[in-house]
């Protein structure tokens, strides 16, 4: 399994829902031509990879959630492919993109300790070798009460509890080969935060849905022109049924380069419920009207991902 006490109550699940700790990095790679037999062994290895490290100090609780991208899927897993995997698809509204870049494989490594993450990407990178290239390399912080760096707390609605797997986990009835797996979407967000801090307080919880101190929820306003972030982001289908996702954002920046951002992760058992998402923030609700939290945030790069089962991870290569 992949350490943590979350894998350890059901060794079958990767980390996924392992807590939110206090920092995290975002590995995303690709894969060089002829590099896939290596990728694939160095996959089946994540598990005793990361073992290594953790045991380092246990109570760090250093976690690996391993995805494997459509464009490689294939050829480095030699499994058939879970049906609703394939690459992120550019979203183009009137005012906003979402753009799709590269990304065959994301690592995200999470802890309590800043080193044991680097450890373990230091000896995975070394271990992959000149078989994947870096696209991106994010390490993101917990930010005081767990708030972006719009100032805002978030992960309030994420599922909690039994709603957490059945929003999160793929199950057999789903999709057999892609059980116990899950449909990972992510995307880095730079913020304006010059511009951000020049709207008034009630401006922002406007265009969040919350309060900004305490967090509350604010009640939808029907003739609200663009929509808040909160209600674009709430997915409910033909039965009225409400489908959730697991975000595990964190925020990363480096004031002395002007860089301030958010780094998008969200975890689903089925990713049309992200895409329409997306679609509601980008294309807008109605067509035209955006999520003006893009107004201030510009998404640079997109990708998807399929978490398999610690079992399925373990099985792959050798
Ligand atoms: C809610 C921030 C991008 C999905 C929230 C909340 C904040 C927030 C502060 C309210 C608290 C909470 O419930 O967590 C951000 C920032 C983003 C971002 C700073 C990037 C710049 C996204 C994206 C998606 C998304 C790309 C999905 C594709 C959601 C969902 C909720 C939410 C599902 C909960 C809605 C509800 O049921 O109340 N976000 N978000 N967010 N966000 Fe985002």
């Amino acid at each position: 399994t992949l350490t943590t006490t979350r894998a350890m109550s059901n060794p079958q699940v990767q980390a996924i829902a392992g807590p939110l700790t206090s920092t995290a990095t975002f590995l995303v790679l690709t894969v060089q031509p002829g590099g896939e037999a290596a990728v694939a062994d160095v996959l089946g290895s994540v598990s005793d990879l990361s073992k290594n490290v953790a045991i380092r100090d246990a109570g760090a609780g250093l976690s690996v959630t391993v995805g494997i991208g459509a464009r490689v899927w294939d050829a480095v897993t030699g499994l058939s492919r879970p049906s609703e995997l394939h690459e992120f698809k550019e979203l183009r509204g009137a005012t906003h993109t979402a753009p799709s870049t590269p990304g065959d494989l994301l690592f995200h490594i999470r802890a309590e300790r800043r080193d044991l993450v680097y450890e373990f990407e230091r000896i995975l990178l070394d271990k992959l070798g000149a078989a994947v290239t870096v696209e991106d390399e994010t390490t993101g912080f917990r930010y005081f009460d767990a708030r972006d760096l719009l100032g805002f707390i978030d992960g309030t609605a994420n599922p909690i509890g039994q709603a957490l797997d059945a929003s999160v986990i793929i199950a057999e009835e789903d999709d057999a080969h892609a059980a116990r797996g899950s449909y990972v979407t992510t995307q880095k967000y730079l913020h304006n935060l010059k511009s951000w801090g020049k709207l008034k307080t009630e401006d922002q919880e406007a265009v969040i849905g919350r309060t900004k101190i305490d967090n509350v929820e604010l009640a939808d306003q029907a003739d609200a022109d663009q929509k808040p972030h909160k209600q674009l982001a709430t997915i409910v289908d033909e039965n009225g049924v409400e489908h959730d996702i697991l975000r595990d954002n964190m925020p990363f920046g480096a004031p002395g380069k002007g860089e301030y951002g958010t780094y998008f992760i969200g975890y689903s058992r089925r990713l049309w419920v992200t895409e329409e998402m997306l679609r509601r923030m980008f294309i807008g609700v109605p067509e035209g009207k955006h999520d003006r939290i893009l107004d201030f945030s510009t998404a640079v790069t997109g990708s998807v991902f399929f978490v398999p089962c610690a079992e399925v991870l373990d099985s792959i290569g050798s």
